[in-house]
C-alpha cells in the first residue's frame, strides 16, 4: 500500500527510515503532545516502532510513513490504528518533524488518508483525541471536519512529560468528510 499525493509520499515504513523517525518524534514539542512517545527518543525505540508497525500493517493498523519527495526524507508518521472493520472504525494519530510545520504537510497526508480510510477500507468513522493545549492539532482536526464531540477530564499522561492532560474528543463521519473533502480540495 503506497499514496502518493503532490509533495508526499505515504508508504510502509522501512528500518532504513529509523534516523528520520527518530530525528522527528525525538523533538520535545513534538513528543509531549503524544501520549506513548518517550523523551529522549533512542534509535532501539525508533527501531522497535518501526518493527511493531510492520508486523499489524494491514491487520490492526497502517502507520504510514510521511516521505517529502523533494528530500527523498520521512518527515512524519500518519498512523490509523486499532482498526476495527466489523464496527467500521480507527483511531488516527500523526505527527509531523517541527523543521517541517505550517507548510500543510499533514492536511495533504490527512486528505489521502481519510480517502483511504473511507474509500479502500470502507470505514465509517475515524476517532481522535487530543490535548485540550495542543493549538495546532486542535486547528488541524477542525480543518479536516472533524466533530468535538467532548472532553476527557484528565484522561491522558505523557510519556515524555509525566504531565496529565485532558482530551478534547473529536469524530469524523463519511458524511462529515464528504462535506470536508469539497471545502478542502476546492480550497487546495
Ligand atoms: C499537529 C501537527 C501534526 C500539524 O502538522 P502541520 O503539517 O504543521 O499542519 P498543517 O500545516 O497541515 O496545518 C493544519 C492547520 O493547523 C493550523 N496550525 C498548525 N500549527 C498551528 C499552531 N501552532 N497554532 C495554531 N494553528 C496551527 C494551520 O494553520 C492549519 O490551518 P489553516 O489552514 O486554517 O491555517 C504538528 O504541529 C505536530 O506534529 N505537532 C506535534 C505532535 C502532535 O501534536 N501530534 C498530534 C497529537 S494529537
Amino acid at each position: 500500500m503506497r499514496i502518493e499525493t503532490e509533495r508526499l509520499i505515504l508508504r510502509k515504513p522501512r528500518l532504513s527510515d529509523c534516523a528520520d523517525i527518530v530525528e522527528g518524534v525525538g523533538q520535545y514539542d513534538v513528543a509531549r503532545q503524544t501520549a506513548n512517545v518517550p523523551y529522549p527518543y533512542s534509535s532501539a525505540d525508533g527501531e522497535a516502532y518501526i518493527k511493531k508497525s510492520l508486523k499489524n500493517w494491514g491487520k490492526t493498523s497502517y502507520a504510514f510513513a510521511i516521505e517529502l519527495k523533494s528530500e527523498k526524507k520521512v518527515i512524519g508518521i500518519m498512523s490509523l490504528e486499532a482498526i476495527n472493520t466489523f464496527a467500521g472504525t480507527a483511531t488516527t494519530g500523526s505527527w509531523i518533524n517541527k523543521q517541517y510545520w505550517r507548510q500543510g504537510y499533514i492536511t495533504e497526508a490527512k486528505i489521502a488518508i481519510n480517502d483511504f480510510a473511507f474509500d479502500a477500507l470502507r470505514l465509517r468513522r475515524l476517532n481522535s483525541t487530543v490535548n485540550v493545549g495542543n493549538a495546532a492539532s486542535n486547528a488541524t482536526q477542525k480543518k479536516l471536519g472533524y466533530v468535538h464531540e467532548g472532553t476527557m477530564r484528565q484522561a491522558a499522561r505523557s510519556l515524555a512529560t509525566n504531565k496529565i492532560h485532558t482530551l478534547n474528543m473529536y469524530g469524523l463521519l463519511q458524511s462529515d468528510w464528504k462535506i470536508a473533502r469539497r471545502r478542502l480540495i476546492d480550497k487546495l
